[in-house]
């Protein structure tokens, strides 16, 4: 997830078991030359972990989609993801992201083009439902190979992060997986409990794909696959994930993780207004700088969890 995903947030979770492969937030693919080593070290976390890492672009240039691709391989990527999906209203602007919803046909046009240059190379697709109205029928026209994911989101762009009952969620699942009931289908969206994930995985789905689901459960992943009994207390798990992320961000001396990304973190894995976040936003007269903000909280986070109850 774009923004989230910070260095230590990956490493972190990598080294607690939370999750079994990565999906890297989009890069955005224009006509300009990629920098190499930019992306090398965009990439080197999530390749660091030793886990599977699906690479994810945006763009609507195939060419330049094929030569970054080329370059995140060589790089370690396990295979391609293209987002057709994000309904961020400047991406949409630009007809990319959730955008390429409302031209199905340069969709497929740019998807072909984009396999076929990456020959033998899985690549996969992130979508949505539709634009603004439900339309699945042209999944029928892709050409995919027996390897190539289709990562599924419920929601329209247009309904960006609307709440639904999850029964929403569940029609339109069991709808996607109709339309192609053979190829590699993820479901995507509020999937945030093992009987949730346990239903979407009953309408024949081949696995499933969490963003903010998992940061408020994060064990949810170890409990699909039994690494970690269902009943374990996800307070537990909160307070790992977010405690850890601290100390691998301490480790760089803060440098790759702001006030601001804690601030983001906290409000993701536990809501606004909990005390972590809180004491984030106040400046107490107590400490002088980010970093020793960040810092003191490691040592007094026991004491602010309590401060829960
Ligand atoms: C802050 C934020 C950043 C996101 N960035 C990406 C992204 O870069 N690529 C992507 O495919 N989805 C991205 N998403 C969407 C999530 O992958 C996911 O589709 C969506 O949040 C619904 O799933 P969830 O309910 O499990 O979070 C992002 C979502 C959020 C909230």
């Amino acid at each position: 997830m774009e923004g989230v995903m910070t260095q230590p947030l990956i490493r972190a979770a990598s080294k607690l078991g939370l999750v079994d492969r990565w999906m890297t937030p989009f890069w955005r693919v224009t006509s300009s030359p990629v920098k190499k080593s930019k992306l090398k070290q965009w990439f080197a976390p999530f390749v660091d972990s030793g886990l599977p890492v699906t690479a994810q672009l945006m763009g609507e240039d195939a060419e330049m989609i094929t030569r970054v691709a080329e370059e995140l391989l060589k790089l370690g990527a396990s295979d391609i993801n293209l987002n057709f999906g994000c309904p961020s209203g400047q991406v949409v602007r630009h007809g990319c992201g959730g955008g390429m919803l409302k031209r199905i046909k340069d969709l497929i046009l740019l998807f072909a083009r984009v396999k076929k240059s990456l020959a033998g190379v899985p690549v996969g697709i992130k979508i949505r439902s539709g634009f603004d109205e439900i339309n699945l029928a042209w999944l029928q026209e892709l050409s995919l190979d027996d390897s190539d994911k289709i990562f599924f989101h419920y929601r329209l762009v247009k309904e960006a992060y609307l709440p639904f009952p999850f029964k929403t969620a569940l029609r339109r699942f069991a709808e996607v997986r109709n339309v192609i009931p053979n190829s590699w289908l993820i479901a995507n969206g509020d999937i945030d409990t093992l009987s949730k994930m346990t239903d979407v995985l009953k309408l024949g789905f081949d696995g499933i794909m969490t963003g903010r689901g998992w940061l408020r459960n994060p064990s949810l992943l170890m409990q699909m696959t039994g690494i970690c009994p269902a009943q374990t207390d996800e307070h537990f798990w909160r307070k790992e994930l977010f405690l850890n992320t601290l100390i691998e961000a301490e480790k760089d001396d803060f440098f790759t993780f702001s006030r601001g990304n804690a601030i983001e973190l906290a409000i993701l894995i536990w809501g606004a207004g909990n005390p972590v976040f809180q004491r984030l936003i106040k400046n107490d007269g107590k400490v002088t700088d980010d970093a020793t903000l960040l810092r003191s909280m490691i040592n007094e986070f026991d004491e602010l969890l309590l401060a829960r109850k």
